[in-house]
């Protein structure tokens, strides 16, 4: 399914970018950057950060567990760090 219509970007190859290490994309942004491209009008983020939440796990936030999931806080963390 082609979640980016702007770049053409596929949710297999999105997947494909999320490699769980340090150099593992944290933002939409960083995908469309790990796939040779820039966002441009901005429509798939959410749909690139449900994708990058269902194959990571939900956003570790720094500020706490409470806060909503549009806070700017929000980093990704490898599952093997969310467990400890
Ligand atoms: S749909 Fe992705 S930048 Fe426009």
């Amino acid at each position: 399914m082609i979640v980016c219509s702007c770049n053409v970007l596929s949710d297999g190859a999105i997947r494909a970018c999320l490699d769980r290490g340090p150099a593992c994309p944290r933002t939409p942004a960083q995908v469309h950057a790990c796939l040779g491209c820039s966002p441009k009008c901005g429509r798939c983020a959410r749909t690139i950060r449900a994708i990058m939440n269902a194959a990571l796990g939900e956003p570790v936030h720094s500020c706490g567990t409470g806060c909503a999931s549009a806070c700017s806080l929000v980093k990704v963390a490898p599952t093997e760090e969310i467990a400890a």
